[in-house]
């Protein structure tokens, strides 16, 4: 995902340790009680407690998926607006406050409003779904989410007939998130799009938590969007805005890198990033285990629909 060419003597210890180690030995100084007395792991910030506990929806059990460990899902993170390296954004993100928080709906809708976060989900509710989740980075994980789908959101707001998409705006704030001082040349704050066909089927989730629990700061509290076929980046955290509007919406990684990341960014073996393939991916948790790419990430009969007659090469 990088932009930044990193300098050799820049790399973190997690791009020179096997992760499983790596992950191992921060456990083991945290059940050693180091974190209490060298400050070295923090105690997790979390977002808003309103929906738990949440009800599994039946239709996105784990079945056969193999349920990435939660200290994994909670200690290995892109979220740029806190640090550039996955394993140290927990601790950066850790006095980030996501309490009290508002949503704003804007641009074509017939009810455009601000939400307090807490109210918004005492209003839907929130449930659990496992999704598997997919990087562009070509790794992978499976994650029990709680939320409520967007599709319920936008019912609320009412889109007008003009609208055809959705732009997502994550936070602005240089005093709690020093990657956006660190990158002055990203085009902060992040933000995203779908179209309002996408936002309408019925997988993208408005998620609230993680394992059950409020989401901690660094999986994007307290409100984050999952979609599950599209590569992760499409998953904006910490969503500060929406707006419904009838052109494309620009999003950070097509402004930045327009040829190595397009606006719908859908899992596809058959496309490659420009430097490197897509074709198989690591199970987050294991350093070398590969399995296959699946195209939409397995989720061909929910959306596939959405792009037919669509060339998925070009449309990347
Ligand atoms: N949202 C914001 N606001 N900032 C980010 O840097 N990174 C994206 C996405 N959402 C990102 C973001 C990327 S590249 C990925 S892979 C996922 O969040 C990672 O989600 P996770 O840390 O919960 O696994």
């Amino acid at each position: 995902m990088f932009v930044r060419i990193k300098k050799s003597w820049e790399l973190p210890e997690s791009d020179v340790t096997p992760e499983s180690i790596y992950v191992q030995r921060r456990t083991l100084l945290k059940a050693a009680g180091f974190s209490l007395a060298a400050g070295l792991i923090p105690t997790t910030s979390m977002g808003t407690s309103a929906g738990f506990p949440s009800n599994l929806n039946p239709k996105y059990p784990a079945g056969d998926l193999n349920v990435t460990k939660e200290d994994l899902i909670t200690s290995y993170n892109n979220f740029y607006e806190f640090s550039f390296d996955k394993q140290d954004v927990a601790e950066q993100a850790e006095n980030f406050k996501s309490e009290p928080w508002t949503l704003e709906i804007s641009g074509m809708v017939h009810k455009p409003q601000k939400f307090d976060v807490n109210k918004l989900v005492n209003q839907l509710g929130n449930e659990q779904r496992v999704y598997r989740f997919r990087c562009v980075e070509a790794w992978a994980m499976v994650a029990p989410w709680d939320g409520f789908p967007l599709q319920k959101l936008v019912e609320l707001v009412q889109p007008t007939s003009q609208a055809k998409y959705l732009r997502f705006v994550s936070f602005l704030d240089h005093e709690m998130a020093p990657g956006q001082v660190r990158a002055p040349q990203y085009p902060w704050p992040y933000n995203e799009g779908l179209t309002l066909a996408e936002a309408t089927n019925e997988l993208p989730l408005m998620v609230t938590g993680v394992y059950g629990k409020p989401l901690p700061s660094q999986n994007g509290a307290p409100l984050r969007l999952i979609v599950p076929w599209k590569y992760g980046f499409k998953s904006i955290k910490s969503i500060t805005k929406i707006e419904f509007t009838d052109k494309m919406p620009k999003t950070l990684w097509s402004d930045l890198a327009p040829s190595e990341y397009g606006f719908y960014a859908n899992v596809n073996p058959e496309v490659d990033h420009p430097r490197w393939s897509q074709k198989q991916e690591r199970i987050v948790g294991t350093w070398f285990k590969k399995q296959e790419t699946l195209k939409f990430n397995g989720y061909g009969d929910q959306v596939a629909g959405l792009y037919k007659g669509m060339d998925l090469k070009k449309w990347y």
